[in-house]
């Protein structure tokens, strides 16, 4: 009997409607429109406003166009993975909420907690319970609402994220198409160079937490660059390595979008050509879990049943990884 492969076969996305400029950065802190996107490749981003709205909000409404997309039924979703790092709230997990909002009444659902590389240790995670014969429809989410722990008085993480959620339902493929294979890291020693200092367990909130800042991003930018830089570029070079893939083999790069300068060199370590790289980062800054499903949600209508994807990502933890997908559907 041959093994099942998840297949990719529908995706769904949502990014609030605020878009924050480099522009209207300029008149809050100390920057430049010309700062940030020689050095980042952002442009703008959107910001999630309105009172009560969190990150399962951003999740459910990329969840339910995605399931008006594939005509799926909720009630036939049996798991439900979000991975984000700014959940509504401590707990229950923002999974848990989507499943309720959009009405997937049958299936479990929970968070994944890997920061940037978040969406792809979910969407392997889910991928192995299809391959493993026990769900039939998974959908993996991944969305951040990174202006909730942003401090817009430093200049030099504010500039960088924005809000947005994407997500895929994973179904058995019915061919040699799906998730072929994937590659997962993670190093604790990086967390010194990218985290947020109070509110677990370690600092629980008090006055002085909160009048030092500490429920905000910290990130030593030029040491998290030099470890991403490398790192992905490795390991999408790994996975091209280990499934014999040349340049010409791969149809496209879904990156990461942190840096448009990481994404570069990862691009001209695999020898692939800029065409074949996705990139939205300059219209959506880094959505932290977002990213990945957002590329691919506004590329989707690009692909085509049997094109190669290398999926990389490099972020907190620190973590990093690689998934080779051969995507599994025409859109028209
Ligand atoms: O996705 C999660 C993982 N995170 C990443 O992958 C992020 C990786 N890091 C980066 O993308 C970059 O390090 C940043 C975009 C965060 C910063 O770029 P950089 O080229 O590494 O700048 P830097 O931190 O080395 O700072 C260079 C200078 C400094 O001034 P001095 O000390 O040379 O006078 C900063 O104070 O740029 C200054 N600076 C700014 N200037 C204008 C820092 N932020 C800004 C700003 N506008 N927003």
């Amino acid at each position: 009997m041959s093994k099942i492969k998840a297949a990719i076969t529908g995706v769904g996305g949502y990014v609030p409607d605020y878009i924050l400029t480099n522009k209207e950065l300029e008149t809050m802190v100390e920057t430049s429109d010309e700062w940030i996107t020689s050095r980042t490749g952002i442009k703008e981003r959107r910001i999630l406003k309105g009172e009560n709205l969190g990150v399962s909000y951003m999740g459910a409404m990329a969840v339910k166009e995605l399931l008006a997309k594939t005509n799926t039924d909720p009630k036939d979703i049996d798991l439900i993975i979000f991975a984000t790092i700014t959940p509504d709230m401590p707990f229950p997990a923002a999974a848990n909420l989507v499943a309720t909002q959009v009405g997937a009444t049958n299936a479990f659902s929970f968070d994944v907690s890997a920061a940037c590389s978040g969406f792809i240790y979910a969407l392997t995670t889910g991928a192995k319970y299809i391959e493993a014969g026990m769900h039939k429809k998974v959908i993996v989410i991944g969305g951040d609402k990174m202006s909730s722990i942003l401090d817009y008085t430093d200049r030099t993480t504010c500039i960088i994220f924005g809000d947005g959620a994407g997500c895929v339902l994973l179904e058995p493929s019915k061919d040699d198409t799906g998730i072929i294979d994937s590659i997962h890291k993670s190093d604790g020693s990086g967390a010194q160079y990218l985290h947020i200092k109070a509110g677990g367990s370690l600092k629980p909130a008090t006055h002085e937490s909160v009048d030092a800042r500490e429920h905000y991003v910290y990130q030593e930018g030029s040491a998290v660059f030099k470890f991403a830089v490398t790192n992905m570029a490795d390991i999408a070079a790994k996975m091209m390595e280990r499934n014999n893939l040349k340049a010409e083999d791969v149809n496209w790069l879904a990156p990461h979008q942190a840096n448009k300068r990481i994404i570069d060199a990862t691009a001209s370590r695999m020898g692939i050509s800029e065409e074949t790289v996705m990139m939205n980062i300059e219209r959506y800054g880094n959505t932290t879990g977002g990213t990945i499903p957002l590329l691919l949600w506004d590329y989707e209508k690009q692909l085509k049943k049997g094109d190669n994807l290398i999926i990389a990502a490099f972020g907190g933890g620190f973590t990093w990884g690689s998934i080779y997908v051969r995507w599994s559907y025409d859109t028209n």
